[in-house]
């Protein structure tokens, strides 16, 4: 039954071979001849198999963590407010910069470890608490040196452009300027990032500013993405549109103009559904729009200190669902296929012949169970590159 439903296979089986999918199908149509004599079987009986599931969209290098802004948000002060304040994101760029490598790399790592306990098979990691040249490197880096000791793939991406350094208060475009004649071509040439990042909005940086960031991405063959319309409408979506992006994410301001740049371009929406949550968000991102323009709708944790302190990719599914009125079939698809989308992966995120063998094995037989509960589960089984992740 492939069209149906989530394309569910009912009594279905997957045949492994050298860590990709080699045949997916009813049980009884396997073609028992390719199997090897001695390879080895999962017994997923009673069970739901699902593609490994994507998170395109995180922070998860730094060090310490924002309590304390949570206790004053409590009280009353914005995100806003303590940004401009000189908390915010640079409390945790001081945090980070003072922490040693073995201990980023250790807080790094918890945290790593919670996603891949929800059945989590990619990871896409920002730098962005860094924010001078050898800050930056040294985050994308501890992020690459994860999958050393982890079964699971990393994709890291370059945020320099997430904040004014406070080295470069009042000179945004000075350290703008950094970013495209340093960070950058060194983050290009050590292989560091596939692709760059900005945070555009009236905290960070303007379309101007990230327009120079995405021209030297471009110019050393970086892909690029968004933080777009989190705040504001400030134009993010069109740009991103302009450069290609591979995605824009957050969009809640996001305006009719800006859905229809991103359908023309084929970026995928990324929906941060935590950090809306976090932030006590009024406004919803324009998922009818989206859904009208045909535009690609991923769903991630966001995992970060400041908005989105979470590890629960499920979680956020449900919050997709419940939140933004994502239906759980559309809350799955933006953690796997439209995930692996976002990253321009498009060797991973559906089930089928010649694709990476990475896949959860959940209880029960309902694909509308996982964005069903608010987190909780955890797979029975999880397969990283055809081999059972133990
Ligand atoms: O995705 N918006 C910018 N970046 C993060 C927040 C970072 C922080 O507050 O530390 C986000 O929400
Ligand atoms: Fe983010």
């Amino acid at each position: 039954m492939r069209d149906g439903r989530y394309s569910l296979v009912e009594d279905g089986a997957v045949h492994i071979l050298e860590g990709r999918i080699d045949q997916v199908g009813p049980t009884a149509e396997m073609d028992l001849g390719l199997l090897h004599s001695d390879c080895e079987v999962i017994d997923a009986r009673g069970a739901l198999v699902t593609p490994g599931l994507v998170d395109c969209h995180t922070h998860l290098v730094y060090a310490g963590n924002r309590a304390r802004e949570f206790e004053m948000r409590q009280a009353g002060a914005t995100y806003e407010e303590i940004a401009r304040a000189g908390g915010g994101i640079i409390s945790t760029v001081r945090a980070t910069r003072a922490a040693s490598n073995a201990e980023l790399r250790a807080q790094s790592s918890v945290r790593l470890e919670e996603l891949m306990a929800g059945g989590v098979t990619t990871v896409e990691i920002k730098s962005g608490y860094g924010l001078d040249v050898e800050q930056e490197l040294r985050c994308l880096r501890i992020a690459r040196s994860l999958c050393a000791d982890h079964a699971v793939s990393i994709v890291t991406t370059l945020l320099g452009a997430h904040s004014i350094p406070p080295e470069f208060a009042g000179k945004a475009d000075d350290y703008i300027t950094a970013v495209c004649d340093e960070m950058i071509p060194r983050a290009a040439k050590e292989g560091l990032a596939t692709a760059v990042d900005g945070f555009c909005e009236r905290i960070a940086f303007n379309t101007a500013q990230i327009a120079r960031v995405f021209e030297a991405a471009q110019r050393h063959g970086l892909r690029v993405k968004l933080h777009a319309e989190q705040l504001s409408d400030s134009g993010g979506a069109r740009l991103a549109a302009r450069f290609d992006a591979l995605s824009a994410d957050h969009l809640e301001y996001a305006s009719r103009e800006g859905v229809a740049a991103l359908a023309k371009a084929g970026s995928v929406a990324v929906l941060l559904p935590g950090a809306y949550y976090f932030l006590r968000e009024k406004r919803m991102p324009p998922v009818d729009l989206l859904r009208r323009h045909g535009v690609k709708m991923a769903v991630a944790t966001d995992c970060n200190p400041g908005t989105s302190p979470s590890t629960s990719l499920l979680a956020m599914m449900n919050m997709a669902c419940v939140f933004f009125g994502l239906s759980p079939e559309e809350a799955l698809a933006g953690a796997t296929c439209h995930a692996a989308a976002a990253l321009g992966l498009d060797d991973r995120g559906v089930i089928e012949k010649g694709r990476r063998a990475d896949l959860a094995i959940w209880e029960g037989s309902d694909p509308a169970q996982l964005a069903w509960q608010i987190a909780g589960q955890q797979p029975r089984h999880v397969v990283f590159e055809g081999r059972l992740r133990q």
